[in-house]
């Protein structure tokens, strides 16, 4: 009652041949080449031994065919699984580590470097953890009030402008610098205060060789009875001897709405000793921060009495730091992430 010309015996018969074949072929293929050739004699899709094994299962009977057929792919999976595991024993990174070739030269392994203006960052935060300073954080995002209202900006300001500002909404910005962290640090904590903000800022800013529109930087406030500008003086000078190594400071009168009075801060260019290079631009002198002492207004503003209390204030950008402490000339390189770059750095 039908043309088949195969029993299930025989095809079960022809399965068991061709695993005791294919298996140990697998297992003994000397390298991946040689392994290749043999996965198309037994696999191919085209020409090899199972293809013509599964045109033979249209041979059987009907009745048969469920059978040969689970027999067939229990098989083919156990053929294809000794074909993946030799695969494994040769793939390259294999070879290396067993000797396959003892000539062969050693993998260079990567070691990370911390970014530059991390380091930078890391040295900072020791020189005033050492003078008692503990570090605050506040968010990226932003009031308008915390950016600029509390921090004694005029409403017509034009840091306030679409121009500089980044706005994600009428009532959220992302922050211009890590001041607005100094009103929410006064708000949660009493006085004595002595911290230090780390942070990245944003600004409208062109992407070029020297602004980047984010960045990172560094605030520090002082608040407590009896805080005077000798003490900002006295604490920047310390830090810019053990930071910079700077022989020699100075102050110039600055403004900025949040403190009164302000002034901006220089070292001697420790490149050309205050003789005039490119690192300083020929003016002897290099800008780290600007400073001054808190405005009533902003003591008033986070709820502190500012006739009991006062402070000072500073901020600083560690990746400008870091381009002048390695000469760096243009700022994108710091944000780049080459590796040919970054590798420099490792310590
Ligand atoms: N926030 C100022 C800036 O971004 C820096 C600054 C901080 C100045 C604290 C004085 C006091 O330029």
């Amino acid at each position: 009652m039908t043309d088949a010309n195969l029993t299930l015996h025989d095809f079960t018969a022809l399965l068991a041949s061709f695993e005791a074949e294919a298996a140990p072929a697998m297992t003994g293929a000397a390298s991946a080449d040689a392994l290749d050739a043999v996965r198309a004699t037994y696999l191919g899709r085209a020409h090899g031994w199972l293809k013509d094994l599964s045109a033979k299962l249209g041979q059987l009977e009907k009745a048969d065919r469920g059978a040969a057929g689970k027999a067939f792919n229990e098989v083919r999976l156990r053929v294809e699984a000794a074909l993946e595991a030799r695969r494994t024993e040769l793939s390259p990174r294999r070879e290396a580590g067993t000797l396959a070739d003892p000539s062969m030269p050693a993998r260079r392994s990567w070691v990370g470097a911390v970014h530059p203006v991390s380091q930078v960052l890391d040295e900072m935060i020791e020189i005033f953890r050492e003078l008692g300073f503990t570090i605050a954080l506040g968010p990226e995002v932003e009031t308008p009030w915390y950016n600029f209202g509390a921090l004694n900006f005029p409403p017509d300001h034009p840091a306030m402008d679409l121009h500089d500002t980044l706005y994600i909404s009428d009532d959220a910005v992302l922050r211009t610098h890590t001041s607005p962290v100094q009103v929410r640090t006064l708000q949660a904590w009493a006085p004595p205060i002595r911290v230090l903000i780390p942070g990245n800022v944003h600004r409208r800013d062109p992407f070029d060789a020297s602004h980047a529109p984010t960045f990172a930087q560094v605030e520090g406030l002082v608040v407590d009875e009896g805080i005077t500008f000798a003490d900002l003086k006295a604490t920047l000078t310390h830090f810019a001897k053990r930071f910079f190594g700077a022989t020699k400071t100075r102050f110039r009168p600055s403004y900025f709405p949040f403190t009164e009075p302000s002034a901006e801060m220089d070292v001697l260019c420790g490149v050309c000793d205050g003789s005039g290079c490119g690192v300083c631009k020929q003016s002897g002198w290099i800008e780290i921060l600007g400073s001054g002492l808190v405005h009533p207004s902003v003591l008033e503003s986070a709820g502190v009495d500012s006739e009991k209390y006062t402070g000072w204030a500073f901020g600083m950008g560690p990746g400008r730091t870091a381009m002048a402490r390695h000469g760096i000339p243009d700022i994108r390189i710091l944000y780049d992430s080459d590796v040919r770059f970054l590798s420099q750095f490792a310590r």
